[in-house]
């Protein structure tokens, strides 16, 4: 089966991450799997709105880190660039259903979800200087304005995991039901507003974001070039390959 399963009823296309030995890790292949998705999505008359959903125990352990080590993405058309600008971008509805952990990417992607319903044993966190690393998906920019400048920095510079009450507190998520229940209000609410004229929806989006859509792309960029340039780094390399090897990264000499 694959790692990613697609379906399209009653107007939404759902996405489901669909790998949970290795706790839902995205590949180049699920990336590049997603970015598809998310094209013939936009083009579809017939899609309305898109789910991204996981499993009750886990959303996302984020990028899958023997995959990065072995292939860094370095272009803009690496498929996880082409998920985060098409993701970004998406004129249509997207909404999300958050259960456990979803690290890294797998809450970065959720800045550009339109709603957020986690399950109470979500588990948000952005760990990139604990692997060497900076930000990407412009959380760089959305997560400062999303939780103040000093949440922020908690999550982004001490990279400390926080909980779904913390996460409906400074509206990343809308509400908080039992895990066995956060994709089915994830597909109920998105059949609702499938139901609805979709050039308003478009419309409506367009406006909320217009503000800032060039902005965010340009942080994504810039971020993207230094996140591609710190994989190859000794402080990721040691975090990744202390990851694989099960043991706590070492950044003394780093
Ligand atoms: N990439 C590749 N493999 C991953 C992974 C990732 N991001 N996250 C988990 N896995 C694999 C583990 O290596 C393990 O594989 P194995 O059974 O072959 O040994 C399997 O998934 C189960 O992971 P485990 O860590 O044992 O599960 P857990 O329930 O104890 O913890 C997490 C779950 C998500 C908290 C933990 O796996 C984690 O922190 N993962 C790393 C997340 C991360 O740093 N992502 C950012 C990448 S940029």
């Amino acid at each position: 089966m694959s790692d990613i399963l697609t379906d399209v009823t009653d107007g939404v296309m759902t996405i489901t991450f669909n790998r949970p030995d290795k706790k839902n890790s995205i590949t180049r292949a699920m990336y590049a799997a997603m970015a598809d998705a998310l094209v013939q999505a936009r083009d579809q008359d017939a899609i309305r709105v898109v789910v991204f959903q996981g499993h009750e125990a886990i959303f996302s352990a984020g990028n899958d880190i023997a995959d990065f080590l072995e292939r860094p993405p370095t272009t803009a058309d690496s498929p996880v660039y082409r998920f985060l600008f098409g993701i970004a971008s998406f004129p249509k509805p997207v909404i999300a259903a958050v259960c456990g952990p979803a690290v890294g990417i797998g809450t970065t992607m959720l800045m550009h979800c339109d709603l957020v319903y986690a399950g109470d044993n979500a588990a948000f966190s952005l760990p990139f200087v604990n692997l060497g690393l900076c930000p990407e998906a412009a959380s760089s920019l959305l997560v400062p304005q999303m939780l103040g400048y000093h949440r922020a920095a908690e999550a982004l510079l001490l990279g400390e995991p926080f909980m779904a009450e913390a996460a409906l507190e400074v509206g990343l998520v809308n509400r908080i039901v039992p895990p066995t229940e956060a994709n089915h209000l994830a597909q109920a609410q998105a059949r609702k507003m499938a139901s609805k004229p979709i050039r308003s929806l478009v419309e409506t989006k367009r406006l909320m974001k217009k503000g800032q859509a060039q902005l965010v792309e340009k942080q994504m960029t810039e971020e993207g070039e230094s996140f591609s340039r710190m994989l190859g780094e000794p402080a990721a390399r040691e975090a990744f390959t202390a990851f694989m090897e099960k043991r706590r990264p070492d950044f003394s000499k780093v």
